[in-house]
């Protein structure tokens, strides 16, 4: 596949830059021009547009001929970045292509979602506190997911847990609303939490899916791997 990989420069994108390459995908990164350096370690492996990604022209560029598009969904600032960002992506990918798209528990696709009293306070203190010092606006994230779950495009929207840095685990598992037991452990090694969304550019029963995902080898994931498990919705 020729993917797409928007925000590349980040911690998780280069972590999705790798498994694309790892997959034998042509890879297309697009990143602000300050940071295409953060990318050197992969010259001559991949295509690098520098630019912000909201840029629409950039966008536009990046994206043509892609099968996948990857998109670091990043509610930096409070000028609607994540938003623009989403609306450029949803325009100009190619038809039929795959848009996958990253955030956070704190979306929900249907409302069913079941949240803990700890990730209310964070997005609402912390994240309105973010929001006052025009740092971080989440309410600009919900949005563009909104638009993604809107659009007739093949989205899907990965769900991250907190996550943590080391060695990748494997796949990560997931259930369609926080609150499910398996979900439990909250946490995710952000490799894995980029390679689950380098594997869903292939596989079509996460098509209109916004998977929540926790680490594999994670105590709620073990439990229930191991006792066949509280029913959920994977
Ligand atoms: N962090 C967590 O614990 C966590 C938990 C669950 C889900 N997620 C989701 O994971 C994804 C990755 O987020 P992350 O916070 O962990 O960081 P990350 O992977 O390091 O990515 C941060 C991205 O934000 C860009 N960025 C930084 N400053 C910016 C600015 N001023 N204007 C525009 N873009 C800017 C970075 O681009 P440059 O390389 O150009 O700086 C980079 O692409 C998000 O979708 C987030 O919702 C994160």
């Amino acid at each position: 596949m020729k993917v797409c990989i928007v925000g590349a420069s980040g911690k998780t994108g280069k972590y999705m830059v790798q498994h694309a390459l790892d997959r034998g995908h042509e890879v297309v990164g697009v990143c602000r021009e300050q940071s295409v350096a953060k990318l050197d370690e992969f010259i001559g492996r991949m295509t690098v547009i520098g630019g912000a990604t909201n840029d629409r022209r950039v966008i536009r560029q990046a994206v043509a001929g892609c099968d996948g598009v990857i998109t670091v969904l990043v509610p930096r600032g409070v000028q609607g970045y994540s938003r623009e960002t989403a609306q450029a992506v949803l325009d100009f990918a190619p038809p039929g292509a795959r848009p996958v798209f990253s955030s956070g528990w704190h979306i929900s696709l249907d409302g069913q979602d079941v949240y803990s009293r700890r990730l209310r306070f964070k997005v609402v203190v912390l994240g309105g506190i973010a929001k006052l010092l025009r740092a971080v606006d989440l309410d600009d994230q919900v949005e563009a997911c909104r638009r993604v779950f809107a659009s007739d495009t093949r989205w899907t929207v990965v769900r991250g847990s907190e996550l943590e840095e080391g060695e990748s685990e494997g796949l990560p598992v997931w259930s369609r609303h926080v609150g499910d037991p398996i979900l439990g452990s909250n946490i995710t090694r952000r490799t894995d939490f980029a390679l689950f969304m380098v594997a869903a550019l292939e596989n079509d029963a996460l098509i209109h899916e916004a998977p929540a995902i926790v680490g594999c080898r994670t105590p709620s994931a073990l439990a229930y791997a191991d006792t066949g498990g509280p029913p959920t919705d994977h």
